[in-house]
């Protein structure tokens, strides 16, 4: 039988599972079922086009919010469904490292684990996401060097500091890219009197989202439907009205990284005044953001390459230094079902 090793990043947003050299699997955290005969009908991407168009009979979950799971028995169908398309027919008990989102209790844990073992896993390992988003943006963790790392991903951002392959101080906070996409349909909704839907949010987001240099120019354009009249409509919108949306969300983020600075030892909080400040997850693709932090901290903030993948490329990374790993890596033992 031969040997593979996975590295899942179970994200509220994404599910991307990484082999060799790059990500193999990169999904929606969505699947579709049929509400009769309970069958799945989609997972990930196709399920997620899903998303307000599906009729009565099919329910379109999506089985994390906010960083905890909110459907168990869906997330497991999720988690097994990707393993399997990763691993195919071949005959395969694949070794996990997998990175669960921090609100994640002890009991949900052990449930995604079994999910990853009735797909065929051979052993799962669980580990932290900041110490997959460190490793996974190229930093090196195990030395007596302070690094700071702010993971904003879709349900959760995740403020940690590390030192000796461990982690030193963290806190984590409900306001990432989901919470965003709230607020954007919320000043929408008062602002303009239109609402629109998740997913036009999201799209207004990417395309309009400036942290820095928001401009008043009306560049972007939504639809919904207009809370004066109810019919459909169009609008027009500017980089200044998404900043405005989710400044709110941001400073909430920021007041976590002052937090976690507060009750970091002062040797570390020098190296990281030196080394910068790391930003992963897809929240790091938000524009002006990097500069956002280090207007704030006066602390130089990049965003790692690649942000989206860092967790997943730093999970299967996890492997090879695990016997140097003081915290936030565990081997999960469950008896093969
Ligand atoms: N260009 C962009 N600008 C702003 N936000 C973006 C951009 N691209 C992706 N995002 C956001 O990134 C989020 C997904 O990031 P990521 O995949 O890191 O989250 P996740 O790991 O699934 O969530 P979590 O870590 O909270 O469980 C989404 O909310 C998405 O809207
Ligand atoms: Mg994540």
């Amino acid at each position: 039988m031969s040997v593979l090793d996975l590295g899942i990043d179970l994200g509220t947003a994404n599910i991307i599972i990484s082999a060799g050299r790059g990500a193999v699997l990169n999904e929606p955290t969505v699947i579709a079922f049929d509400k009769n005969s309970e069958r799945v009908i989609a997972f990930g991407e196709e399920a997620y086009k899903m998303i307000g168009r599906a009729p009565d009979y099919i329910a379109v979950v999506k089985p994390l919010r906010d960083g905890v799971i909110t459907n168990n028995d869906m997330a497991q169908e999720l988690i097994r469904l990707c393993i399997l398309k990763v691993i195919g027919k071949r005959l395969i008990n694949p070794r996990i490292v997998m990175c669960v989102p921090s609100g994640v209790t002890t009991v949900e844990k052990k449930a995604v684990v079994e999910s990853a073992v009735s797909a065929g896993a051979r052993t799962v390992y669980l580990i932290e996401e900041p110490v997959a988003a460190l490793l996974g943006a190229g930093e090196d963790i195990m030395h007596p060097f302070g690094r700071m790392v702010v993971d904003i991903g879709g349900g959760t951002s995740d403020v940690a500091v590390t030192s000796l392959g461990g982690i030193v101080a963290a806190a984590s906070v409900k306001k990432a890219g989901n919470a965003f996409n709230a607020s954007i349909q919320r000043y929408i909704a008062d602002t303009y009197k239109v609402l629109i839907g998740e997913r036009m949010a999201e799209e207004a987001k990417i395309e309009c989202g400036n942290m820095f240099w928001a401009s008043m120019e009306k560049t972007g354009e939504v639809s919904g439907r207009s809370l004066v009249t109810g019919l459909p409509t169009k609008l027009k919108i500017s980089e200044d009205d998404i900043c405005r949306a989710i400044t709110e969300d941001v400073d909430a983020i920021i007041a976590t990284v002052r937090s976690v600075f507060e009750r970091t030892p002062p040797e570390l909080v020098g190296d990281i005044y030196d080394r910068g400040i790391v930003l992963t997850g897809g929240g790091a693709l938000l524009r002006g953001l990097d500069m956002y932090i280090t207007r704030e901290f006066g602390v130089k903030c990049t965003v790692a390459d690649d942000p989206l993948g860092c967790v997943a490329r730093g999970t299967l990374m996890a492997f090879k230094v695990r016997d140097k790993l003081r915290n936030g890596f565990e081997k999960v033992n469950v008896s093969r079902l």
